[in-house]
């Protein structure tokens, strides 16, 4: 992989802030985004960020309180100042875009109390056009060598009571349906105890991140963190009543603080993305230029793909995970007891095989191989009952390996942990080096139900040091991670591109059994703006049977279908399933044309339009072939949109193939409802679309040869 330095304009102004000029501040590189840094009278450190001269963030106070030392939140002064510009522009070795610009200025204060033991603390603001990040450095210091953090208090006092996109700050899933409420109206703790949830803890008034909002005036705010390493995940508690949200940190029962760490260290960074409308939002890389640059080199090994796999039919329950072994004398032992409906057999993945072969789509994912299944949710013990080398009787690994190989389709591993962390890293080292073995270079993870060792959360800093360790691992047997009930994406994918994508949200996998009829129309056009702005998704869309009631009457899809491929240029991911089963592709071949054609690896992405919940239209081009595909999807309302095709080359026709919502096509009553319609476009074309309720457009937009 390459990494290009394009411009690397490094400034360095250090001044000795004097009592009367203490005062730091930076503004954005186009004079947009203006943050102002400085310290009460009580010595207390505080922050006001404005933009186009507007009040966005208003005095807001930072500190922290510990375990093992007196609190960080007075008596401070600002001893020092240093501020930079920075500008490059490097690149993805797969993503949304190639090129990304990482351009800014920032400030550093370097604080000391000033009464005894004058303990230092630096604060670091960088101010982008696009928002800004600041980060807690704790240097190195004789007066204290290691930290207990029980609580950060970095405060976010909003001027407006504005429309808030959220879901609670659970410590152990993110996988709720998101709420639009105003600030003041939220009310996390009424979404405690959640049925189809394995595992959920909701202790305070708070929201977990990446957090949207929108304001009375067009300001479009959503409220993040980068780089979360070594630390809890942070939660926001809000302060309905002063429109105020502050740091909550996610703790664990086994220790009476959230955070430890030695001396020197540094938090992750705090986020805040500021535009004026929703689509620069997704456009924002401001997650992403926050972490550090690659540390892996070429990652050339893992190729962005799609995937098909055994998976949806576990979901309706057409076949299981488990095989119906029985646990004998500590060995999972066959007998007798097998209930022939296991879906992990040789034969099974090798239809999938097959027909991934004939369709353009290089992996296949197969859970529920291994043994341990019969016992993995909702049992108290569950250590020692998975293993990631041992296969069920029916599944042949040397033999699929070896058949997908001769067809040009990888297999994707699959290590779902059951939480049971311990057994899971003792075992990676075998786990790992089976893949490296048969030249797997993907696995999704999981970590379903709560976590062992007991009184840890997901989000925990236990946690985040697990999957951070995980994908580290991973790197060394050229493995990269798909992460379901993960730690939220902090654009660490910068760093380390072996973490390809992620769950951490309400997926496809609702629609097939939650019993609260499963994800609403509206819920992907919030997630574009919310969850989206972190990371890719792994949401593994692509159902065509919507409504499935020869396996589930009660569940569906909430979408129509052309919605569903929509997802594919909407969604992004590296790795995009292709989630239904073999025959309900096979009995649609026109639609299924699309999935087929669309790119994975984008050389560029263009939002066309969008408003946070309602719709967003993305048009995104491969690398490689510069073709273009575009997505478009709608909430439970209809909409039209005339799209202007500016951004195709000069002097080039493509062949756009339209998968559009047919004649009365409805979420629910008519999802089935879909047109496909071919034209000629050139950079001078518009074109209507039209989205039914809960539906889409997808198009592909092929160069047509000279
Ligand atoms: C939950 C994951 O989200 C899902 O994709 C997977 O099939 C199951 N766990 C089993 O690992
Ligand atoms: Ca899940």
């Amino acid at each position: 992989m390459k990494y290009i330095i394009v411009l690397m304009a490094a400034l360095f102004l250090s001044c000795n802030a004097s009592e009367e000029q203490r005062e730091t501040r930076a503004v954005s590189p186009n004079g947009t985004i203006k943050v102002n840094f400085d310290v009460s009278e009580a010595g207390q450190p505080y922050y006001t960020v404005t933009r186009n001269d507007k009040v966005v963030i208003d005095t807001s106070y930072l500190g922290f309180e510990f375990k093992n030392a007196t609190a960080f939140d007075k008596n401070f002064s600002v001893k020092n100042s240093e501020s930079k510009t920075h500008n490059e522009t490097w690149q993805m070795p797969w993503g949304e875009q190639l090129d990304v610009v990482n351009h800014y200025n920032e400030f550093r204060v370097m604080l000391q109390e000033n009464v005894a033991p004058k303990r230092l603390l630096n604060i670091v603001f960088k101010v982008y056009d696009d928002g800004i990040g600041f980060r807690y450095e704790f240097p190195e210091q004789e007066q204290l060598s290691e930290v207990e953090i029980t609580e950060e208090h970095t405060q976010f006092n909003l001027t407006e009571d504005y429309k808030t996109f959220w879901i609670p700050g659970d410590w152990d899933i993110y996988e709720h349906l998101y709420s639009t409420t105003k600030l003041s109206e939220i009310n996390a703790i009424a979404y405690s105890n959640h049925v189809n949830l394995a595992q959920t803890y909701i202790p305070e008034n708070a929201v977990n991140t990446p957090v949207t909002m929108v304001g009375n005036y067009g300001l479009h705010l959503s409220f993040h963190e980068a780089a979360l390493v070594d630390y809890s995940g942070m939660t926001l508690k809000v302060d309905p009543d002063n429109l105020n949200l502050e740091s909550h940190l996610v703790g664990s029962k086994n220790n009476d603080y959230k955070v430890k760490r030695a001396l020197p260290f540094h938090t992750p960074w705090r986020t805040i993305q500021i535009t004026d409308n929703a689509p620069d939002l997704i456009t924002s890389n401001l997650i992403v230029n926050l972490n550090e640059s690659n540390v892996l080199g070429d990652v050339s090994w893992f190729k962005p793909m799609k995937y098909t796999g055994v998976w949806w039919e576990m979901h309706l329950g057409k076949s299981s995970w488990d095989y119906g072994l029985e646990m004998v004398d500590g060995t999972w032992t066959d007998t007798g007891k097998a209930h022939g409906r296991h879906g992990a057999t040789t034969e099974n993945v090798k239809r999938f095989i097959d027909f991934s072969a004939k369709n353009n789509i290089k992996g296949v994912l197969v859970e529920g191989w291994n043994t341990g299944w019969e016992r993995w949710i909702g049992f108290e013990d569950r250590e020692g009952v998975f293993d990631f080398v041992t296969t069920y009787p029916d599944y042949d690994l040397d033999e699929v390996v070896r058949y997908g190989n001769e067809k040009g389709v990888e297999i994707i591993m699959h290590h779902e942990t059951s939480a049971a962390t311990e057994t899971y890293t003792k075992q990676q080292d075998a786990a790992f080096a089976l893949m490296q073995k048969h030249g797997i270079h993907t696995v999704k993870t999981g970590y379903v139900g709560k976590i062992l060792p007991k009184g840890e959360y997901h989000h925990g800093q236990y946690m985040v040091n697990h999957y951070n360790n995980t994908v580290e691992k991973a790197a060394k047997y050229e493995v990269a991670i798909n992460a379901h009930e993960p730690i939220k994406p902090t654009g660490l994918r910068r760093t380390y591109p072996n973490t390809i994508s992620r769950e951490g949200l309400r997926g496809q996998e609702f629609n097939a059994w939650a019993d609260d009829g499963g994800n609403p129309p509206e819920h992907l056009p919030i997630v574009a703006f919310t969850r989206m702005l972190a990371g890719p998704i792994d949401f593994t869309p692509g159902i065509f049977n919507i409504k499935f009631d020869e396996f589930k009457k009660e569940n569906q899809v909430n979408t129509t279908l052309a919605q569903q491929l929509a997802l594919y240029v909407v969604i992004y991911s590296p790795v995009q399933m292709a989630a239904d089963l073999v025959e309900h592709y096979e009995a649609n071949p026109e639609p299924f044309q699309f999935i087929k054609d669309v790119g994975v690896d984008w050389q560029t992405t263009k939002v066309l339009n969008g408003e946070v919940g309602e719709y967003v239209t993305i048009a995104r081009q491969e690398r490689e072939t510069g073709n273009w595909f575009l997505g478009s999807i709608t909430d439970e309302n209809s909409r039209s949109f005339e799209v202007d095709f500016s951004f195709l080359d000069d002097n080039q026709e493509y062949t756009a193939t339209i998968y559009k919502d047919g004649q009365d096509a409805h979420w629910d009553k008519n999802p089935l409802a879909l047109d496909i319609e071919t034209i000629t476009l050139t950079n001078t074309s518009t074109l209507t679309l039209n989205l039914a309720e809960g539906g889409g457009v997808a198009m592909s937009i092929i160069k047509n040869n000279k």
